[in-house]
């Protein structure tokens, strides 16, 4: 059996989002769209983790972990327009100061989602001034961390917040339509190219070079049924929607997809330092007719029996080949590659070890084969409030007991420890 060394100072940890895990988020958006019933359940106090971080960071370092990705959530720095809580900002300051006491280098992620209550009833991300209102929010958090952080990544997903909130529907301000996502993504795109010169104008001499990157998720799209062009090319504008045409703008300052547009985005060229990585499986679609919609749906696995041989609890595709195929495919960006999430809802905790095991293969194989991969995050450290699905799926290396607020470390969270401290990983499996 070989094993795979991997580099020294490769970064081991795991990922959370603040409105995922913190609790009382009430300035949110998500916060109001659960008060309204629109989800199973609402978060509430998730996983307490905005009282409980430093206790959750030393389990996190007792697992050896190297580095955490986590979220600051804006509502709470800027509950109304205008309005900064200074209490709320030092907070993060604290946060950020806990994980560089345990060794945990931190990976601070500026928009997971969530967005200001007053700034939707503005319009939200549709409102092209939504740019200037990130960037003063950024410009604060910077201000406040640049000494002590430097991975940041701008925006969570972007496509994926497109799609869930202004396509899909399934998140605030639950849109349906086409026109609005196009804006958004066009507004995320120029937040993140603000915040990344925002963040290199604060470095300080003293200071290693900042690292800013979105994190990017990269599905693999496969048409439901292989036969019919239409799903082929919904696959194939997908990707490059999804994934193509999002990097372009961030390496080359275009943006476009044929037959739905094209512009320029001169500020967003060059504004990455790394790529950050968000990849979970195959996403499998059909094309619909549709006027004012993106012309696909997602469609039931069930549909390819000879295609999808194992699922997750919540059946989802897992493929870890599509990991491996994913970052060789990111070579040709050029950039360095850090695995932002990976993760799975397994019920069954060995077969979560399994999932993570075979993904890290899967990504040791892709580094032989050239991908620059500098660091990896499982998703997630904790169980936590996963969106639309309310607290039943568990993506935690930590189960979280939510009548009582105890954690108990996973045995899956022991094995990938073991990769963590060694910095190894068996290539097959024993
Ligand atoms: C990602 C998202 C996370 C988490 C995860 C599992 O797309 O960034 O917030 O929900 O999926 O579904």
């Amino acid at each position: 059996m070989s094993t795979f060394q991997f580099p020294e100072g490769f970064l081991w940890g795991a990922a959370t989002a603040a409105h995922q895990v913190e609790g009382n988020n009430t300035h949110s958006d998500w916060w109001a769209w659960e008060q309204a019933g629109r989800v199973k359940e609402p978060s509430g106090l998730a996983c307490d983790h905005h009282r409980r971080f430093a206790e959750d960071f030393d389990l996190a370092a007792s697992l050896g972990h190297t580095t955490h990705r986590c979220s600051i959530e804006w509502s709470r720095i800027e509950p109304a327009e205008g309005q900064w809580n200074d209490e709320a900002l030092a907070h993060y300051v604290d946060v950020v100061r806990a994980l560089r006491e345990r060794h945990l280098e931190p990976i601070i992620t500026l928009h997971h989602f969530t967005t200001p209550q007053w700034l939707v009833a503005k319009g939200g991300w549709t409102n092209p001034h939504v740019v200037d209102a990130f960037a003063r929010y950024v410009q604060r958090v910077v201000e406040a961390l640049a000494d002590q952080v430097r991975y940041w990544i701008t925006i969570n997903e972007p496509m994926v917040y497109v799609r869930m909130h202004y396509i899909q529907g399934l998140g605030p301000p639950g849109a349906r339509d086409f026109k609005q996502a196009i804006q958004v993504i066009e507004h995320l795109l120029r937040a993140h190219a603000v915040s990344y010169r925002i963040v290199h104008e604060k470095r300080r001499a003293d200071q290693p070079a900042p690292a800013v990157s979105i994190a990017q998720y990269i599905p693999v799209f496969r048409p439901c049924r292989r036969w019919w062009p239409p799903d082929r090319w919904v696959a194939s504008l997908s990707d490059r929607l999804f994934t193509g045409a999002v990097l372009d703008a961030l390496t080359e300052g275009r943006w476009s997809v044929p037959g739905v547009a094209t512009w320029k985005i001169p500020e967003a060229r060059k504004t990455l330092d790394f790529l950050g990585v968000n990849f979970y499986g195959r996403q499998f679609l059909r094309a619909i007719l549709t006027l004012r919609n993106w012309p696909a749906e997602s469609c039931d696995l069930g549909h390819h029996p000879c295609e999808v041989t194992e699922r997750t609890s919540m059946g989802w595709d897992v493929h870890p080949d599509s990991f491996f195929q994913a970052l060789v495919r990111l070579r040709a960006t050029g950039l360095p590659i850090l695995v932002t999430e990976n993760g799975t809802y397994m019920r069954d905790d060995a077969r979560r070890w399994s999932f993570i095991e075979r993904h890290l293969q899967a990504m040791a194989n892709a580094m032989q084969e050239g991908a620059p991969v500098i660091g990896y995050c499982y998703w997630s450290l904790l169980d936590n409030f996963e969106w639309a699905e309310g607290f039943g799926p568990r993506f935690g290396l930590i189960e979280v007991d939510y009548a009582t607020q105890e954690r108990r470390v996973r045995e899956s969270a022991r094995r990938y420890a073991e990769a963590c401290r060694t910095n190894r990983i068996a290539l097959s499996p024993s």
